[in-house]
């Protein structure tokens, strides 16, 4: 029995996503595939990948660009919230799965599909992320993830995609995975396994080793609009230009490179690099504009959830009733997230140095409360008297 007659395939142009178009039309008796390849920033040739999706039996190949959709509607939702996994990931590709699962679900249905297909296996993350999103969009879709289940080692994989015409990478394989997009790369596996060994120089491709920066610093000012980055130095521009900017800028101070061991949410502990010279500036230029436009309470708050918000993202939960909950917190909360924050980059560092907004609470000219300067000390006293005496009462009666 076929699994599905149409099938929508998020097609990369990789080995893995090239073989599963002749995989599940012989071995799942799929009719047609239709491969999706999406534009989220990753630099390729998206019009090759597009032919090599043709030539490997696909009915129809389609790119789709969806980097301005990537960047203000995922990557920059994500910054409002802080987001960074486990402390660190600004989690670059976690953002870019849920978008492609949601043009999967646009494109099914366009095409008349009864399923999606995905190439992801069984042991990592981006599995999870689409299955659920997808069931969060169509949850009467069908998902077929061959690669989970068909048990080919990579030259198996790779000669199965030779007996069905797909040629073998020309290139001298890396033996690194790479996943790339605006936001950042993601660099797993070779040499990298071992979490002891320092990575090597050849895996960066966004960032300068810090031996070759400038000495000179590069001030940079960056400013916001509602929690939204929305110009750099004083020029307005779109969000893929202004990620694109900043990943230059960044990049050649050797800012944003991540060496962190994490938590996949299937169990597993895994060492990845990232290279992240936008988000990781974007974030520390976003939390400086918060802490001087926020009020206490909300900023504490707001910092509490963070951690919640990165864990729903990294663990496939983009389209859950708690994020968007979480969403319109984070929303409120950024009315008055609009102001300029300069930062200094050099030598692999981004230091902020400066901040400025029309909704400061700093400035007390500005702000709504006053009396920071005619502070009464007296009431001082008796504020210190009220909200110590718990503890001088229990200080009182404790026993050693
Ligand atoms: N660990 C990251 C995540 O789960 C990246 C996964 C993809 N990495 C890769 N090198 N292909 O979001």
């Amino acid at each position: 029995m076929a699994r599905a007659k149409k099938v929508v395939l998020a097609y990369s142009g990789g080995v893995d996503t090239s073989v599963c178009i002749p995989y599940l039309m012989n071995e799942w008796g799929v009719e047609q595939v239709v491969a999706l390849a999406v534009d989220l920033g990753q630099g390729e040739d998206l019009e090759a990948v597009r032919q090599k999706g043709l030539r490997s039996g696909a009915v129809q190949a389609i790119v789709q660009d969806a980097r301005e959709e990537f960047v203000a509607d995922y990557a920059f939702t994500a910054l409002r919230a802080n987001a960074l996994y486990e402390g660190r990931y600004p989690l670059a590709t976690a953002l870019a799965r849920p978008l492609i699962a949601r043009l999967l679900v646009q494109c099914a249905k366009a095409v008349g599909a009864d399923a999606v297909a995905h190439g992801c296996t069984g042991k990592g993350n981006d599995q999870v992320r689409f299955d659920v999103s997808i069931a969060a969009l169509n949850p009467r879709l069908k998902v077929l993830a061959p690669a989970r289940e068909w048990g080919m080692s990579r030259e198996e994989t790779i000669a199965y995609g030779e007996r069905h015409g797909i040629p073998a990478p020309v290139t001298k394989k890396s033996p690194y995975s790479f996943d790339f997009n605006l936001l950042g790369r993601s660099i797993e596996c070779g040499s990298l396994e071992d979490p002891w060994l320092e990575p090597p120089e050849e895996i960066y491709a966004m960032t300068r080793a810090i031996h070759d920066t400038p000495a000179e610093p590069t001030y940079v000012e960056i400013e916001f609009d509602r929690g939204v980055p929305v110009a750099i130095d004083g020029k307005g521009m779109d969000a893929v230009r202004l990620v694109t900017e900043l990943n230059r800028l960044a990049g050649d101070h050797g800012v944003g490179r991540i060496d962190m061991v994490e938590n996949r949410l299937v169990g597993i502990k895994s060492r990845e690099i990232y290279e992240c010279p936008a988000g990781v500036l974007l974030i520390l230029a976003h939390q400086a504009l918060e802490a001087l436009t926020l009020p206490r309470e909300v900023s504490s708050y707001k910092r509490g959830m963070e951690d919640t918000y990165a864990q729903m993202v990294y663990n496939g939960l983009w389209y859950s009733p708690l994020r968007g909950a979480l969403d319109s917190f984070i929303d409120f909360t950024q009315r008055t997230v609009t102001g300029t924050v300069r930062v200094r980059l050099q030598r692999g560092n981004a230091v902020v140095v400066g901040r400025k907004s029309p909704y400061s609470l700093y400035d007390a000219d500005l702000a709504t409360y006053s009396g920071g300067d005619a502070f009464d000390h007296r009431a001082a006293e008796g504020f210190i008297y009220v909200w110590g005496l718990p503890t001088r009462v229990w200080a009182q009666v404790k026993r050693s």
